[in-house]
């Protein structure tokens, strides 16, 4: 990664979620630092796309399809993944889903979904990676959200499920600590380009206010991110544990604005 000299040669990353967004931006600074890299999610097309992309940086890469509210799949991907490339040094948990809905707007079901894909998968992703993680030396960082502390209008399913995984982090930094373990929260806040923007600020005005919105006066990119979840998973983070890190230009510091002030969506 220019400027920075953060070195992966001869670890493997494992990236669950890694095949767009914020996720495939963070597979893709492990891979251009030398590490082995092994990324998982639904669709098998997004899979194919995204080992095709992440292989141009000339190391090893594996894919894998796996729904996380599937614990079979989940444990399968581990297994798979850490026979080909061997113990996995570092887990990115990301997988992640969401829409923009008032709380009278959601059944039972949506409610479930979100909860299942994000608070339970990575339940299932920790638990499942775990017997394959490297110990000591090991290091997990959980893609977490702004909602996971703020609370936002639209967002009742994400904000209960991403508070989870944040105590999901500081739990298990605990559990796992005495192993060598390490395991973060990484709060990424608005980034440009991804699905989640475009579902939660889908028109131009939406984008332009939460530009204002953030003290750093622009939404982050994804590279903004892999920076600090290579540091995460670095050396230079060695005492660094149980940690929920934003990494969004000072926007939460400040309370962020609420979708129907001022992200183009209607209130329920
Ligand atoms: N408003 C209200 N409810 C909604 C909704 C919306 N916009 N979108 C989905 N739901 C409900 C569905 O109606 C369904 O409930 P029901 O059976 O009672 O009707 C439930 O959520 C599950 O929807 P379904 O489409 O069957 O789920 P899925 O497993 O195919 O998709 C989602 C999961 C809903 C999270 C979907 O948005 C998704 O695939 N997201 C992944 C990508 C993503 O969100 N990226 C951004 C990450 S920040």
């Amino acid at each position: 990664m220019t400027g920075f000299s953060f070195d992966f040669t001869g670890k493997t990353v494992f990236v669950m979620g890694g095949t767009s967004g914020i996720n495939l931006g963070i597979a893709h600074g492990f891979a251009r630092a030398g590490a082995a890299v092994a990324v998982a999610s639904r669709k098998p097309e997004k899979v194919q796309a995204a080992v095709a992309e992440l292989a141009t940086h000339g190391g090893a890469v594996e894919g894998y399809q796996c729904d996380v509210r599937d614990v079979a799949q989940v444990r399968a991907a581990f297994e798979a993944a850490a026979k080909a490339l061997g113990p996995i040094d570092v887990l990115i948990s990301g997988a992640a889903g969401n829409f923009p809905a008032p709380a009278l707007g959601i059944s039972p079901n949506g409610f479930r979904t979100v909860v299942d894909i994000d608070l339970i998968g990575t339940f299932h992703v920790m638990r499942e990676a775990h017997p394959h993680l490297r110990k000591p030396g090991a290091a997990i960082v959980n893609i977490s959200a702004p909602q996971a502390f703020q609370a936002m209008e639209l967002q009742v399913h994400v904000c209960a499920a991403k508070a989870g995984v944040d105590m999901i982090t500081r739990v298990l930094a605990q559990e796992w600590g005495p192993e060598g373990i390490r395991i973060n929260s990484l709060v990424p806040g608005p980034i440009a380009g991804t699905e989640g923007m475009a579902r939660l600020a889908p028109t131009p005005e939406a984008n332009a206010m939460v530009e204002r919105s953030v003290p750093l006066r622009r939404q982050g990119s994804p590279e903004d991110v892999a920076r600090v979840a290579l540091f995460l998973a670095s050396d230079a983070a060695s005492y660094v544990s149980g940690v929920v890190l934003p990494v969004d230009g000072g926007w939460s510091a400040g309370g962020v604005p609420q979708l129907t002030q001022s992200w183009g969506h209607e209130p329920g």
